[in-house]
């Protein structure tokens, strides 16, 4: 998603600028730009493609300049090329935006009828055309702003310089994340922590509809209605280590070996040798989960497929009903909420538009509290949830999330087990459920060592278009996970079913060309999966099985050098354990077809918009 760098400094801010536009690249953007101030100019550049493009233009030709704006485009509105990339400047005025305006197209008739001849197609020209018109009018760069964002339907984080005002930026977020950098004799606006790290670990996160002021001296944050407010400074603990890719080749590939780590770090302090740790939601979060009578969990992508994992746990040991769904169907249906039902949202950034909007919506329809299950303790997501829990997984670089998806079962895990003592599961079970959760870390490093067997048999599907992913059970959700990781990065089409019902429909898809991966743990429900296994190998599918050691029986299954077994850790924790040779078998297969494993085209890290 979009990218947002400001910077108010003694020194030229292009560069760093620039650095941060970099830090930011994970987000997902299809092309950059920046502008800076120089007496009674605005010098800009701009690109479509990678941030090192603009670079170089901005290298050829460059400009000095202690006040600037920059971005990353991710295109909503209008396609991805220099015409619509930010910055946008309409006379005084260079804006970057982060979001969608929703009344656009009438701002932009009304706009038109006065005289104004738009040079690009978005939404942002509309927000830079009429704060110039306002200054043109009179107001100063804060009064322009403010009076601007108030005609403002949907959601914008916007950083916006005047050509006449230098030393000034003011920034303006609602519904896309947006915060300040404190340093010493100069100030930033981010898009998040990681932006800025490089200049600066004191960050300010903004409110919804606050509207800030930077000069090199002062931060001033105003509501809409243009009080002065307070704002806490924090100190942001991402740190410039945990974005670096170090020895990897890749962030996913870091990622996805960091994951022993972040699970062990969620883990920590919550649980211990007698079972979950008090309070660990929050204060007096146990109270509020011993009312619940069901669960609501909403989330999108990767962080669904964690809840449904959760939905078959949950009812399972805690026998509590659950519903899954995804944000952007639960914010606009008329979802019945049972009394004291949970509302928990799951979401690795915080700042998923949807996943927001929902909770967001949730507080008006009668639920008993919201959980949040986060990764960035300062998102919106945090900050509006009456319970928390963060997973500890550090800053997710590689836009397919692996790291974030089993620390979320991790804290998932927690909340089972937390509501299930609380529900009388068997003391004995849930200690025995509390110690495979507590071995989770070291069964991920297990199926880790399967990583030079996986990176051959990702040579099977170089030239394939297309992939079939089975499980049953909890272990269904994790085939939804392994084929949503191959398509997002490699490009290739994969579905995934539960086994069951493969003879109900996708089995017609089955012929030798077909790769069909199969999560195989021992457990009541391998030996119906080995039936609906029999169904594909009689039609000649190319079986793909991962099983554990227990599963020794699916021997002969699957064509030679494809069945890949280990040690599970327990039929628990399996889910989490699963999901890993499956990242693996996806990121491998990338780096074999050569596409942009960190950055896949056409999609973002944290989306933003709706
Ligand atoms: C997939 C992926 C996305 C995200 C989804 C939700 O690899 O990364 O599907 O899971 O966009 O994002 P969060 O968890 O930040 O709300």
């Amino acid at each position: 998603m979009c990218g947002i760098v400001a910077a108010v400094a003694q020194r030229d801010v292009a560069p760093l600028l620039i650095a941060g536009l970099k830090a930011l690249e994970y987000r997902g953007y299809d092309s950059a730009g920046l502008a800076v101030l120089e007496p009674g100019a605005i010098r800009r550049v701009r690109a479509k493609g990678k941030v090192r493009e603009m670079e170089a233009r901005y290298l050829a030709e460059p400009f000095p300049g202690g006040t600037g704006i920059a971005h990353t485009r991710w295109a909503t509105h209008g396609v991805p090329n220099e015409v619509n990339a930010h910055p946008h400047v309409v006379g005084r005025v260079a804006l970057v935006h982060n979001g969608i305006i929703e009344n656009y197209a009438e701002l932009r008739r009304a706009l038109q009828a006065r005289g104004h001849q738009f040079a690009s197609e978005t939404d942002t020209e509309v927000m830079t055309a009429l704060i110039n018109e306002r200054i043109e009018a009179g107001l100063g760069l804060r009064e322009a702003v403010l009076a601007t964002v108030r005609e403002l339907d949907g959601a914008y984080a916007i950083a916006v310089i005047d050509r006449d005002e230098p030393g000034h930026v003011v920034g303006a977020r609602r519904g896309a994340p947006l915060l300040v950098g404190v340093g010493i004799g100069e100030n930033f606006l981010g898009s998040d922590a990681q932006a800025l790290v490089q200049v600066t670990n004191k960050v300010i996160y903004l409110d919804e509809n606050d509207v800030v002021e930077i000069t090199r001296d002062q931060v001033q944050v105003y509501t809409l209605d243009g009080a002065p407010a307070e704002r806490a400074t924090h100190e942001s603990e991402v740190s410039a280590d945990a974005v670096e890719r170090g020895e990897y080749r890749h962030y996913m590939q870091k990622e996805i070996f960091e994951q022993p780590r972040a699970v062990a770090d969620t883990l920590e302090a919550r649980i211990g040798p007698h079972g979950v740790l008090p309070n660990i939601f929050g204060v007096a979060g146990d109270a509020v989960l011993a009312k619940v009578k069901g669960l609501h969990i909403i989330a999108c992508g990767t962080s669904y497929h964690a809840g449904l994992v959760a939905k078959y746990w949950i009812e399972q040991h805690a026998r509590l009903p659950v519903s899954v769904e995804v944000a952007s169907e639960y914010r606009y249906r008329e979802a019945v909420v049972p009394e004291d039902t949970l509302f928990v949202a799951i979401s690795q950034s915080g700042e998923t538009a949807d996943t927001l909007a929902a909770m967001r919506e949730s507080k008006q329809r009668g639920y008993l509290a919201t959980l949040a299950i986060c990764n960035v303790p300062e998102s919106s997501v945090v900050r509006e949830a009456d319970l928390k829990l963060m997973t500890r997984a550090g800053p997710e670089i590689g836009v397919a999330s692996t790291k974030a998806f089993t620390t979320q079962l991790a804290a998932l895990g927690l909340l089972t087990l937390q509501l299930a003592r609380q529900r009388g599961l068997d003391e004995a079970r849930y200690l025995a459920l509390c110690e495979q959760l507590a071995h989770l870390p070291r069964a991920i490093e297990d199926a880790l060592a399967l990583e030079p067997q996986i990176a051959e048999l990702a040579a099977r599907f170089i030239h394939r278009q297309h992939a079939l992913f089975l499980g049953r059970g909890a272990n269904y959700p994790v085939a939804l996970e392994g084929a949503l990781k191959l398509k997002e990065i490699s490009y290739i089409h994969a579905e995934a079913y539960p086994a069951g019902e493969l003879k109900h429909g996708p089995l017609a898809l089955v012929d030798e060309s077909m790769p069909v991966v199969a999560v195989a743990p021992s457990g009541p429900l391998l030996e119906k999966l080995k039936s609906n296994l029999q169904e594909v190998r009689a039609r000649g599918g190319e079986l793909i099985v991962f099983a554990d050691d227990g599963a020794t029986s699916l021997d002969g299954y699957a064509a030679k050098g494809a069945a890949l077994s280990f040690e599970s850790g327990g039929d628990f924790i399996a889910p989490a354990v699963f999901t890993v040779p499956l990242q693996l078998l996806a990121y491998h297969v990338a780096v074999l077809r050569g596409t942009d494993v960190d950055q896949p085209r056409n999609l973002a890290k944290s989306v933003t918009v709706e």
